[in-house]
C-alpha cells in the first residue's frame, strides 16, 4: 500500500518550521521571497503536498527550504552540553539553526547522554520514531567505549553479562550486557536499555570509575569518522532503518 503524501498551507508549513507567523510569511510571500519550482509563490493560503525533495525545489528569502518535518539528526556531541530544552549552560540544541528552536512539532533528542558523555546522538521531530528507537521492547543496542579509572579485575564481563546485576537504588536486574575489553583500562559495553547513568552506575557496582564515555552505536548504525565533535548531519531512509537492523 502506498504512504499519503500530507499537504499544508505554505504560510501553516512554514510557520511551523519556524520561519515566522502566517502575517510574516503572507508578506514574505507578496515580496517575491518564497520560490517554489523557480516560480514566486505569492498565495501563502495554497495548499502543497510536504515531500522530503521540498528543500531542493523551495527557497525562502534566496536560500533552500529548511528540511521537512520527519527530520533525523545525526550528532557528534561533544563533550559539556546538555540533552536539555532549558537547564543553564551549553545545550545539544545550540549547534542546530536558531529558527528550528521554533519548530513544531519540536525537536528532541532520542534518549540522553550526560553532559560528560560524547559521540552518536540522535535527535528527531518525529514522535513515532523517537519511541520506537527508545522502547525497550525494541532492544536496540547502545554501543559505549568506557575508559576506566582503574584497571578491569576480569570479574565485569561475567557480571554484566548475568543479567541478574541490580544498581544501587534499584529493584529490577538490568538485562544482560556484552563487554569487550580494549586494553586494561578500557572496554567496550553493548547495553539495550537506557537507564539514568547506566554504563556509568554499572562500572560503580564492579568497583570502578568511568572517567570518560563516548557512544560509537546504536542500533546498526555508526558514528563514523566523518563528523567532527558538535557536528551534526541528516540521516538518509537507510540509516534511520539500519537503527533497527
Ligand atoms: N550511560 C551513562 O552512564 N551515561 C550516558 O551518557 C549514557 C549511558
Amino acid at each position: 500500500m502506498s504512504k499519503k503524501i500530507p499537504t499544508s498551507r505554505v504560510d501553516k508549513l512554514l510557520g511551523s518550521m519556524g520561519y515566522g507567523s502566517r502575517a510574516e510569511m503572507a508578506r514574505l510571500g507578496k515580496a517575491g521571497g518564497i520560490v517554489l519550482d523557480g516560480a514566486d509563490l505569492t498565495d501563502v493560503s495554497r495548499r502543497i503536498p510536504v515531500t522530503p525533495d521540498l528543500p531542493s525545489r523551495m527557497e525562502i528569502d534566496g536560500e533552500p527550504l529548511d528540511p521537512v518535518p520527519g527530520l533525523v539528526i545525526l550528532l557528534n556531541k561533544p563533550l559539556g552540553m546538555t540533552c536539555s530544552h532549558k537547564e543553564d549552560g551549553a545545550l545539544v540544541y545550540d549547534v542546530l539553526p536558531d529558527r528550528w528552536r521554533r519548530r513544531d512539532p519540536a525537536i528532541s533528542t532520542i534518549g540522553r547522554l550526560d553532559k560528560q558523555t560524547s559521540g552518536l546522538l540522535l535527535l528527531t521531530d518525529d514522535g513515532d520514531l523517537l519511541h520506537r528507537v527508545i522502547s525497550p521492547k525494541r532492544h536496540v543496542a547502545k554501543v559505549y567505549r568506557a575508559t576506566l579509572a582503574r584497571p578491569l579485575n576480569g570479574t565485569e564481563g561475567a557480571l554484566f553479562a548475568s543479567g541478574e546485576l541490580v544498581l544501587e537504588g534499584e529493584d529490577k536486574p538490568l538485562a544482560p550486557a556484552v563487554l569487550e575489553v580494549v586494553s586494561p583500562t578500557e572496554a567496550r559495553l553493548t547495553v539495550t536499555e537506557g537507564r539514568y547513568h547506566q554504563v556509568r552506575r554499572m562500572f560503580a557496582a564492579a568497583g570502578n570509575h568511568v572517567e570518560a564515555l563516548h557512544r560509537e552505536r546504536l542500533g546498526g548504525l555508526t558514528l563514523g569518522d566523518d563528523l567532527a565533535p558538535g557536528a551534526w548531519r541528516l540521516l538518509n531512509e537507510d540509516e534511520i532503518a539500519s537503527i533497527f537492523a
